[in-house]
């Protein structure tokens, strides 16, 4: 489905080069839940950027399904990759109601709203927000902007499914929210990944979230995956043992800056 192959990017600060990305290879089956942390600068964010085709690496490819796409444009992967940031701000229209939000994001209406939202059409966006179970599907009609940081966040990853992207890049989409919210982020977010079967790399910081959610686990470092982790071993690893995993490889516990409380 996705694959990276020697993946580096350097970028030039000032006189300095900073590898970024120091030669990644990753594959990812259909359906894979890749959750990847690591320290702040270790490359995560660039690593994302790549795929979504934001920046060309330096060297290296990036295939999906077997297509050459490393130097295809953002633009032209939009279609087949949803992205979700920290900044719950960032995902939807603020003014824009949310029926008129997932109206956009909704591939079977980019004819036009009116079009759009239909009886029928508002009646089938109740029928995705009600499993938040936040209530949205009775405020169709509330501007994005009089939502919280968590209901927007929710409305910003059922937008995402709704669009049916191929592959779904979560860039510490829980961090902005408070721990119940994150929780409850989380798990719509695996939820519906479960139900769609999308491809998807989340970025977290918070090592209890990396480990419950997901099929698979890496750990980046200074640009490089340093740690990975799949299946029953993932699931049954505990935060600490993550710690000391990580401690192994001569990464320094305050280099990590991770969350470790749940
Ligand atoms: N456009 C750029 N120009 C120069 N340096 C950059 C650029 N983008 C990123 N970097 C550097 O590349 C490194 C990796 O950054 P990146 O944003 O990918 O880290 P990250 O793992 O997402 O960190 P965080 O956890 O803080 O979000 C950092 O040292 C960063 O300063
Ligand atoms: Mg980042």
């Amino acid at each position: 489905m996705l694959t990276l192959e020697g993946v580096r990017q350097v970028f030039r600060s000032g006189q300095d080069l900073v590898v970024a990305l120091a030669g990644i290879d990753l594959v990812l089956d259909r359906g894979d839940f890749l959750t990847v942390i690591g320290s702040n600068g270790a490359g995560k964010t660039t690593l994302l950027h790549v795929i979504a085709g934001n920046l060309i690496p330096t060297s290296g490819r990036v295939l999906i399904d077997g297509e050459d796409v490393t130097a295809t444009p953002a633009h032209r992967r939009a279609r087949r990759i949803g992205r979700i940031v920290q900044d719950p701000l960032s995902g939807t229209a603020p003014t824009m109601t949310i029926a008129e939000n997932l109206a956009l994001a909704s591939k079977r209406s980019k004819r036009s709203l009116a079009v759009a939202l239909t009886r029928r059409r508002r009646r089938e966006f109740a029928e995705v927000l009600r499993p938040l179970g936040m209530g949205l599907e009775r405020r169709l009609d509330d501007p994005a902007f009089l939502l919280s940081g968590g209901e927007r966040q929710a409305l910003t990853v059922t937008m995402a499914t709704l669009a049916r992207p191929d592959i779904l890049l979560l860039d510490e989409h829980t961090a902005a929210l408070d721990p119940a919210n994150a929780r409850r982020i989380g798990e719509l977010t695996e939820a519906f990944v479960e139900r769609t079967g999308l491809t998807t790399l989340m970025v977290t910081h918070n090592m209890e979230q990396a480990i419950a959610l997901g099929n698979r686990l890496v750990m980046m470092h200074k640009g490089r995956i340093v740690l990975e982790l799949g299946g029953e071993k993932k699931r049954s690893t505990k935060v600490p043992e993550l710690v000391s995993l990580f401690s192994h490889r001569h990464i320094a516990d305050d280099e990590l800056l991770l969350e470790t409380a749940p």
